[in-house]
């Protein structure tokens, strides 16, 4: 649809979570005008469900080079070292300047940050907020700090449906919809000078995930309308410890921060087993893919739909003061992991991949730049290490900042652009629970040729369901768009690496070392 009104801003930031309000903030210190528009509540979005912590190195015996192996281990020969090296050197400064904003951290008793550790790290080196609240207490300080700037206008409600561009191929703005705004269906366009994506990740996409139910990769869907190099979306990270039970009926599953597994919990079986012992030599604490692995290959052998993990030695005490988080969403549900096994599986997680960027988060539109969990910047490869996720928003978001404030162009007019959401292909939002169940059969932790080439199958059936131009139907249709281009990385992608497991393809091949690339046709078709 034609747009019904029209906004000008300076900068266009669109997601606000830690990477989206991080870039606000900054783009302010530069003197700039910041628009920040977010899908549904300011606070909606994942971050504040981050439970483990911030990856930095604040512990003296630490090194950025010791927190790059492990970040390069995890990313099984596919992360950009230069992007390593930026996220582990500038990360340790971004964290005390969210200090300084006001999110406060646990601290030992003599005022020293306490430090932990999670899977695939050989070093304390995460810090933690709340015991297992770090998110909720990031998002807390950066919702405060954009709310006392009146310089950034905040517009919730906001579905972002396609980017605009100069006649000189530059993004000047987006085109959105904004519920009970403006014309009959609320479409509207804000112009910008620079356009900021940072609405977050693609859980959505699986029948289990730990993100919320806005993470529909709405980002990953306008930029492959739009033309932008979008890579590695083969790489989704099912983290292993979602927590099971009945009584959770949503998509969404309460995580199980791998921060207690840090803290001395154990993952067993039925019959009471350590069967990560003997797998890896960091037995539970074994990058985020190899648990996974090892929990899904009993799960296959014992037809069950869920492992445990043993947290009873550590006392009801601490786990009260350090996992608060967890003792409540397990509690409301029956379980006391004070004297109880809690029932867990992997679940959806985290989008290694995503629009690709460079070490300034500029994609491949002039003007067009992406931070957090839907930008591809190098640094998580084929699988992020634990609690880099954050770090990456905080970092590349402040580099963004930068990078707009060196060289801003004048506002531009739109031309128009030749695919776009409001036009033809709008599938209907009924579709949702059946791509999601497809996904997890086909494309999830395990994948094979066969099961990836039926689920390909599913999602054309699915895309031949037309819908009406809504917020239902765009969110439907982003999904399946950013479902059929991960289904066809992970068919392209015969073997196995990091998060992309093929039971066709078992090994890592050398030929592979490299990236895919995700495209859509012109006019929208998957
Ligand atoms: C967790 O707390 O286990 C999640 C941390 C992360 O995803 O980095």
């Amino acid at each position: 649809p034609e747009p019904g009104w029209t906004e000008t801003t300076d900068v266009l930031v669109v997601g606000s979570g830690v990477a989206g309000l991080t870039a606000a903030l900054h783009l302010r210190e530069q003197g700039l005008h910041v628009t920040v528009v977010t899908k549904v509540n300011i606070d909606d979005g994942s971050t504040r469900w981050a439970q483990g912590g911030i990856a930095g190195v604040l512990d003296p015996l630490d090194t950025p080079e010791a927190h790059a192996f492990d970040t390069e281990i995890a990313g099984v020969g596919l992360c950009d070292p230069a992007a390593v090296r930026v996220l582990v050197e500038e990360g340790p400064a971004r964290i005390r300047e969210l200090i300084r904003i006001g999110a406060e951290f646990d601290r030992n008793a003599d005022g020293s940050l306490m430090l932990t550790r999670e899977g695939g790290h050989r070093a304390d080196r995460i810090v933690h907020a709340g015991g297992d609240a770090t998110g909720a207490e990031v998002q807390r300080a950066l919702h405060e700090a954009v709310h006392r700037d009146p310089w950034i206008r905040l517009v919730e409600h906001a579905l972002v449906l396609d980017l605009l561009r100069a006649a000189d191929g530059r993004a000047c703005g987006i085109t959105l919809h904004v519920l009970g705004e403006g014309s009959e269906d609320g479409v509207g366009a804000i112009l910008a000078r620079a356009v900021v994506l940072a609405t977050g990740g693609m859980g959505q996409v699986f029948a289990s995930t730990t993100n919320p139910s806005v993470s529909t990769g709405d980002g990953v869907a306008l930029a492959l309308r739009a033309g932008a190099v979008v890579t590695d979306v083969e790489f989704v990270q099912f983290h292993p410890t979602s927590f099971v039970t009945a009584s959770v009926t949503s998509v969404q599953r309460p995580l199980i921060s791998e921060a207690l597994r840090g803290e001395g919990a154990h993952l067993v079986d039925e019959a009471g087993e350590r069967f990560m012992v003997g797998q890896h030599e960091l037995a539970e604490l074994a990058p985020r893919d190899v648990v996974a692995k090892g929990i899904h290959r009993v799960l296959r052998a014992t037809g069950a739909d869920h492992v445990y993990l043993d947290a009873r030695h550590l006392g009801r005490e601490f786990l009260e003061q350090r996992f608060p988080t967890i003792m409540a969403s397990t509690r409301a549900a029956g379980v006391d992991p004070a004297t109880e096994l809690i029932p867990v599986a992997p679940a959806a997680h985290y989008a290694s991949g995503g629009v690709r960027t460079d070490l300034h988060g500029r994609t491949s539109i002039p003007g067009l730049y992406a931070c957090g969990e839907v930008a591809c910047t190098g640094v998580h490869g084929a699988n992020r290490l634990a609690s880099n996720s954050l770090l990456e928003g905080l970092v590349f978001s402040r580099r963004i900042a930068d990078d707009i404030a060196r060289d801003l162009p004048p506002q531009a007019d739109p031309v128009p652009t030749p695919a776009s959401a409001g036009q033809g292909w709008v599938v209907s939002p009924a579709i949702r629970a059946e791509l999601q169940r497809s996904m997890t059969r086909g494309a999830g932790v395990l994948r094979s040729a066969d099961s990836l080439a039926a689920t390909a199958k599913e999602l054309t059936r699915l895309g031949e369901q037309h819908g009406t131009p809504r917020n239902a139907a765009w969110e439907a249709t982003n999904l399946l768009t950013v479902a059929a281009a991960l289904v066809a990385s992970a068919a392209e992608r015969r073997e196995t690496r990091g998060c992309h497991w093929r039971e066709d393809h078992p090994n890592a091949a050398d030929e592979w070392r490299g990236h895919l690339l995700n495209s859509i046709d012109p006019r929208g078709r998957l």
